[in-house]
Order: structure tokens, then C-alpha cells, then sequence
């Protein structure tokens, strides 16, 4: 059998660093609510210059190197990312110019938070059907260019970064089970209002910024997890007992917390990142991948399950032996 196999994980932080008590100084917020009601004390924010392709090569040069591929190899990028660089090219174009790849297919998927379990539900689906062997499958984000940071019912939540996997074909497990769904009902639950071909608001200086029902995603994003955990209930001989560690979307703490409880997972196996990192979006569970398996925590051969939620609301989950 034909699997897609994680061959080498990296990502990448911007260096400067905003905590709440940063924020206290300009939003009506306090350090001791944010981190009651998201569990986040920090977010790395990019800097002037910086931008998703930015890190997004950072994170996806420590994925090749930790996998030993050149850039000859790679023959398919997948980039899941709300916060592209430009309208186009893609976001993955740009990175495979600084990469020096040639000719590989090189795309953009926009499934916000489940940005990253699309993309990598597609490139496993091109490698266990021959069209590719070597996959870069990104998610980066700058979420901090699309805050705005008089809300502060959305500015304490979102953070920068990225993190990249290159998956390689191989006849040993690998990714088991995919899956992605969306609803779009909900599309004013969480969204960003402005845009190119439904216009800007003159009077926000052609900014586009989040706009969120905070309380009404929250309730949504744990009743998700209750139905991801079904589903992959049944991906599973041994139940959810097989699961060694549970990646999950990192939004806020309480909704991680309530999805370990619905997968009846212990919090000791669950990756938590975040207090550090805040909300990156689709790169938040190659950045908590990258750091588990980087302090030894995930080992070669446990088995992992990815699951996130976001905007659409798409959602989706991943079921793979690292
Ligand atoms: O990635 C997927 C997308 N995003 C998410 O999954 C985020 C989902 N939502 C959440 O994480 C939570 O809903 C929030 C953290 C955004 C808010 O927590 P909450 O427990 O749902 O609070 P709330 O929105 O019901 O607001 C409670 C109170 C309100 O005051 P009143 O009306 O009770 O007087 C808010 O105005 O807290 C107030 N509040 C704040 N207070 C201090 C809202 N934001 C803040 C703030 N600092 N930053």
C-alpha cells in the first residue's frame, strides 16, 4: 500500500514578541482575563518587511533540511493560509521562486484555521494516487495585518507564524485518515467584511480587518470537536485509545481543553501551544508539531491526531503515524 509518510517537520516565529500586558497599554483588556478566557500570555507579531511567504520559507527550508530533500524534489507546494502575501500570485508560487524549485504545481488552499489539515488532506491524496512523491505542505500566517487593534474583543487572540511538513511517498504508515467539511452558514460568525470584490470601507482607511462573534464560534468550535471525535472513532480499531498525541487547532485553551475531554484524552497528551504562540491560524498545528517533536515529546511511530476548526466554517482532521 501507498502512503504519505512525514519525512521532516520546521516553522518559524517572528522574533518580536507582544504579551498582554502589551496590550493592557492600549485595549480596555487585563493580562488576568485574557489568560482566563483564552489561556494565551503572548503572541509573536512580524515586523515591518515580514510577510507569510517570508516565514513561511523560513519554516519550510528547516522542514527540507530536518527531511534531507533538495529542491529538485520537491514536485507539489500546498500553502493553507488566510493571510496571503498578495491576491496572486499564490502564496506558494512565491515561496517555490525563493526555494528554487522548478516546475513542481504550487498552490494556495483558504480554509483559515483548517487551512493545513486541507492541504495536507490534498497533498496526501496526490501522493497515494502517483501524483507526487514529495510534497511541501505549508501553513503560514500574518493575522496580525488583518487585526484590528482597537478590538479587543479580537486583537488578544491572534498571533504570526508558520510551520511546514515535507511528506514523502512510502510503503510504510503514514497519514491513515483524512478528513474536511464544511458548513457555510455561518460565514458572519467569523469573518473579515472587506475585501477585493466586495469592496472596502472608505471610512477604515481600506483596511480589512476580523470581525467575530466570539461567544457564538466558541460554542460551535466545541460541538465540531464533539463530531471530529466520532468521527474518528471510527477510523480506529483500538477506539481512541490508539491516539498517542492530539494536536489540536490552537484557538483557545478552554475549547482545547474541551476537545481532549470529548476524545476522553488526558491533557498530558495533548500539545498546547497556545500560551506562547496565540491563534496563528492554519499554522498552528505544524508550529505545535514542530515544538513536540523537537523537545522529544512526539517520537517515530506514535500515532497523532490533528484537528482544527475556523472561519467558513470548515473544519477537518487528521489521523497519521509520525
Ligand atoms: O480559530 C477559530 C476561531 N476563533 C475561536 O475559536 C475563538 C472563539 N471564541 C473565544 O475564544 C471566546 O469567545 C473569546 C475569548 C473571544 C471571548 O470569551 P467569552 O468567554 O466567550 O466572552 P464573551 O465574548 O461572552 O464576553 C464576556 C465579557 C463581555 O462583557 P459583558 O458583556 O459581560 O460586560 C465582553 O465585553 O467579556 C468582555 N470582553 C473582554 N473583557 C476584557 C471581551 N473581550 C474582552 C477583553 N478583555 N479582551
Amino acid at each position: 500500500m501507498t502512503y504519505a509518510r512525514i519525512a521532516g517537520i520546521g516553522s518559524c516565529l517572528p522574533e518580536k514578541v507582544v504579551t498582554n500586558k502589551d496590550l493592557e497599554k492600549t485595549l480596555d483588556t487585563t493580562d488576568e482575563w485574557i489568560r482566563e478566557r483564552t489561556g494565551i500570555e503572548r503572541r509573536h507579531i512580524v515586523s515591518a518587511g515580514e510577510t507569510t511567504s517570508s516565514i513561511g520559507l523560513i519554516a519550510a527550508q528547516r522542514a527540507m533540511e530536518v527531511a534531507g530533500v533538495s529542491a529538485a524534489e520537491i514536485d507539489l507546494i500546498i500553502v493553507g493560509t488566510a493571510t496571503p502575501d498578495k491576491v496572486f500570485p499564490a502564496t506558494a508560487c512565491i515561496i517555490q521562486r525563493r526555494l528554487g524549485v522548478k516546475g513542481s504545481a504550487a498552490f494556495d488552499v483558504h480554509a483559515a484555521c483548517s487551512g493545513f489539515v486541507y492541504a495536507l488532506d490534498l497533498a496526501n491524496r496526490f501522493i497515494i494516487t502517483g501524483g507526487a512523491k514529495t510534497a511541501l505542505v505549508i501553513g503560514a500566517e500574518t493575522l496580525s495585518r488583518i487585526v484590528n487593534w482597537e478590538d479587543r474583543g479580537t486583537a488578544i487572540l491572534f498571533g504570526d507564524g508558520a510551520g511546514a511538513v515535507v511528506l514523502e511517498v512510502s510503503d510504510t504508515p503514514g497519514i491513515l485518515v483524512t478528513h474536511i467539511h464544511a458548513d457555510g452558514e455561518f460565514e458572519e460568525l467569523l469573518h473579515v467584511p472587506n475585501g477585493i470584490s466586495v469592496g472596502y470601507d472608505k471610512t477604515r482607511a481600506g483596511q480589512a480587518y476580523i470581525e467575530m462573534n466570539g461567544n457564538a464560534v466558541f460554542r460551535r468550535a466545541v460541538a465540531t470537536f464533539d463530531n471530529i471525535a466520532r468521527e474518528t472513532v471510527a477510523d480506529l480499531e483500538g477506539g481512541l485509545a490508539d491516539i498517542d498525541w492530539f494536536v489540536p487547532h490552537q484557538a483557545n485553551m478552554r475549547i482545547i481543553k474541551a476537545a481532549a475531554k470529548k476524545l476522553g484524552m488526558p491533557m498530558e497528551r495533548v500539545i498546547a501551544t497556545v500560551n506562547e504562540h496565540a491563534n496563528t491560524s492554519g499554522a498552528s498545528i505544524p508550529l505545535a508539531l514542530d515544538l513536540a517533536v523537537r523537545d522529544g515529546r512526539i517520537q517515530r511511530g506514535d500515532t497523532l491526531l490533528f484537528a482544527a476548526f475556523g472561519a467558513g466554517f470548515t473544519w477537518g482532521s487528521t489521523l497519521v503515524i509520525y
